[in-house]
């Protein structure tokens, strides 16, 4: 997913997650009020990280670093977002950390990212590391979606085998564990982070048509297509969709909307 216009217009959902996260947790965290150094992991477009989460931020901060993987949505978030202390650069958190990185920021958040990395262990010691002694993080990932059964099952038919090939590095290390909460602690008790919450909270989204769900599903599509073929993809998602009983069929004037009951894992740590 690289695609920035598309993203900025079709991220309610995430959008939504982002600001219960941070309302939940606002009370939490312990901001210095002065010269707050803060950084945005896998910060897409931009736009959570300038519109939302700089909300929450005191006014005195020093830096607010947003960073992705991905070089067009660090040059989409600094052509709309940067200004003289806010700033986005490349940064994959599942790769060695540059040393100017280290230990070198009093926050770390992230939204929506996590569920991309298959090391997982890698990417919380990266965590972990860049923050300050006393530094705290808070980070949002996807745990079961239903998304990804339909990928699961899309990918196991003939017809979009290839197109979805490996589609096990898209599916979220999560989305079969019973007990994520215990794995995700696990992990951090190893690494050494303090004052550890870990929730899995169930949560509802509906979108207000089948449409609404392919541009969300584009969005964040990692599987690359021509259009289409995408547009076939569609419309074969959607019929899982319907199968698996997610679609409510327009009835009485009501549209067909679409529900997705899933579970978004919420965690906070200290160093
Ligand atoms: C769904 S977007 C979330 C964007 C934003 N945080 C939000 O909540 O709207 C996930 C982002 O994670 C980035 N990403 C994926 N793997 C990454 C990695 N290894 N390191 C850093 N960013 C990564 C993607 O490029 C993408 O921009």
């Amino acid at each position: 997913m690289n695609n920035a216009e598309l993203y900025q217009g079709n991220n309610s959902l995430q959008k939504r997650d982002a600001i219960e996260c941070l309302e939940e947790f606002a009370d939490k965290i312990k901001w210095k009020k002065i010269g707050d150094r803060i950084i945005d992991v896998g910060c897409g477009d931009g736009s959570v990280t300038v519109n939302l989460l700089r909300e929450y931020v005191p006014e005195n901060f020093e830096k607010l670093l947003g960073c992705d993987v991905s070089e067009k949505m660090v040059a989409f978030a600094n052509r709309h977002h940067r200004d003289e202390r806010t700033d986005f650069s490349i940064l994959d958190i599942e790769r060695k950390l540059p040393k100017d990185m280290r230990n070198a920021f009093d926050h770390v958040f992230s939204f929506y990212t996590l569920h991309w990395i298959k090391d997982q262990e890698l990417a919380f010691e990266n965590i972990f590391d860049l923050l300050t002694l006393g530094g705290e993080c808070l980070l949002t990932f996807l745990g079961h979606n239903p998304v990804f059964d339909v990928y699961r099952i899309l990918a196991r038919s003939n017809k979009w085998s290839s197109w979805l090939r490996g589609v096990d590095r898209f599916i979220s290390p999560y989305h079969d564990s019973q007990e994520p909460e215990k794995e995700i602690r696990k992990i951090m008790n190893k690494i050494g982070f303090r004052d550890i919450t870990v929730k899995c909270q169930e949560k509802i989204f509906v979108y207000d048509s089948p449409e609404a769900v392919k541009k969300a599903v584009q969005a964040v599509n990692p599987f690359p297509m021509p259009k289409n073929v995408f547009d076939e993809f569609m419309m074969d998602y959607v019929e899982v969709l319907r199968d698996m009983k997610l679609i409510d069929e327009e009835n009485n004037n009501k549209p067909a909307c679409v529900r997705t009951n899933y579970k978004l894992i919420v965690v906070y740590g200290s160093k």
